[in-house]
């Protein structure tokens, strides 16, 4: 009897333990305080006049549309800007040179093509934020323009995207055919099964876009590979193993 309660303690040990182990390599699930918080709790820039989040975003009225979609209620307007865009011998897709898609969105701010702090609807109006910048912020900023434009380091992509992964373009079974050595994928996503197993990456529309490895909701742990924003954390580069074979 003594036996069967000391096995059962130590049990209930063992799974605080690894509750315990979990909690704290789970790491941070929340936008809050993220860099991509832009209010009075935010990590780069702290906006001074409004002291909400998902405001720099999306809208809860009056959302603008991406390319004829009221989808994900955009407060925000899209980078309609011309790329430079990525090619290789080897490329099978094209890169577009506009991005229609929710690459669009993360371009506006990311490109410098639309201030930041300019949103559609704040308080029932047309709004200008106004920000400080702090000390953890890893990119420069024209602070001359109303509502700030990125300028320089390396959260910066600018307008030349032949330095950054193509995005913008449909990846469905016929590319996959085509390059033979990707993961075939379904409709609207792609799940890897040999190697980034268990991890499912969301195609929007088919295509493949900047939020198919990103989620900007995601701070991401302190764990090696799980960078800031990225859906999965990419130890051991399961990320780009989900979907390329190799
Ligand atoms: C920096 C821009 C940005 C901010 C700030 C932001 N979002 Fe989003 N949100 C996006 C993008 C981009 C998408 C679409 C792509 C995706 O789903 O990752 C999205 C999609 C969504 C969706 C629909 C898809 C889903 O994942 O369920 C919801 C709901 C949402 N956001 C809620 C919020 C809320 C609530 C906040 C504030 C706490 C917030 N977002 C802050 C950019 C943002
Ligand atoms: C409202 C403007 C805005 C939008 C929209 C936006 N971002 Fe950001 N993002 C920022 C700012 C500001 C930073 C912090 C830059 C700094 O360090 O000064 C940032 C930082 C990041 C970082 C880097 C974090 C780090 O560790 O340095 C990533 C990754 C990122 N954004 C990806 C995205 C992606 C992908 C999208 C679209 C799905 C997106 N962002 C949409 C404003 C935006
Ligand atoms: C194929 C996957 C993938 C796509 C698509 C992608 N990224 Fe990233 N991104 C990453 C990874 C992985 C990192 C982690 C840091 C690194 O290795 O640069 C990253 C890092 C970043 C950073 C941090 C600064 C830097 O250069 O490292 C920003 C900002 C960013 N991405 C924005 C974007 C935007 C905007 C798009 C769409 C135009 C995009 N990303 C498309 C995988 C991707
Ligand atoms: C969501 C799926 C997906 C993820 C995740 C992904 N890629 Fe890709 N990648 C693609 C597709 C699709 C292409 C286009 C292939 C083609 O058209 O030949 C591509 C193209 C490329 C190319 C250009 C290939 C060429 O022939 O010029 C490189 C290099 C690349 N990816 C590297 C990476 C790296 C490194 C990562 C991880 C940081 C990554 N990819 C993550 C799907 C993905």
């Amino acid at each position: 009897m003594r036996k069967i309660l000391v096995l059962g303690l130590a049990g209930i040990l063992v799974l605080m333990a690894i509750g315990i182990a979990m909690a704290l390599t789970a790491g941070p699930t929340t936008i809050y305080g993220s860099y991509h918080d832009l209010s009075s709790s935010g990590k780069a820039l702290t906006a001074t006049n409004v002291n909400q989040i998902c405001v720099f975003c999306h809208t809860p009225h009056s959302g603008l549309a991406l390319s004829g979609d009221y989808a994900y209620l955009w407060n925000r307007w899209a980078s309609t800007t011309t790329y430079q865009t990525y090619t290789s011998s080897t490329m099978n897709a094209t890169e577009p040179s506009t991005m229609s898609g929710v690459s669009a969105i993360c371009l506006s701010c990311h490109d410098g093509s639309v201030a930041i702090g300019v949103l559609n609807n704040v308080y029932g109006q047309n709004f200008t934020a106004t920000f400080t910048q702090t000390a953890n912020s890893n990119a420069s900023y024209n602070t001359s323009t109303p509502g700030w434009k990125m300028t320089a380091g390396l959260p910066f992509l600018g307008t030349d995207l032949r330095n950054d992964h193509p995005v913008g373009f449909t990846y469905d079974s016929a590319l996959a055919a085509a390059d033979g050595g990707l993961q075939t994928p379904g409709t609207n996503s792609v799940t890897g099964t040999t190697n980034g197993t268990g991890i499912t990456l969301t195609l929007f529309n088919q295509k493949l876009e900047c939020a198919t490895c990103h989620n900007v909701h995601r701070p991401g742990a302190t764990t090696t590979g799980d960078f800031p924003f990225l859906k999965a954390s990419n130890n051991n580069s399961s990320l780009c193993l989900t979907c390329h074979l190799k």
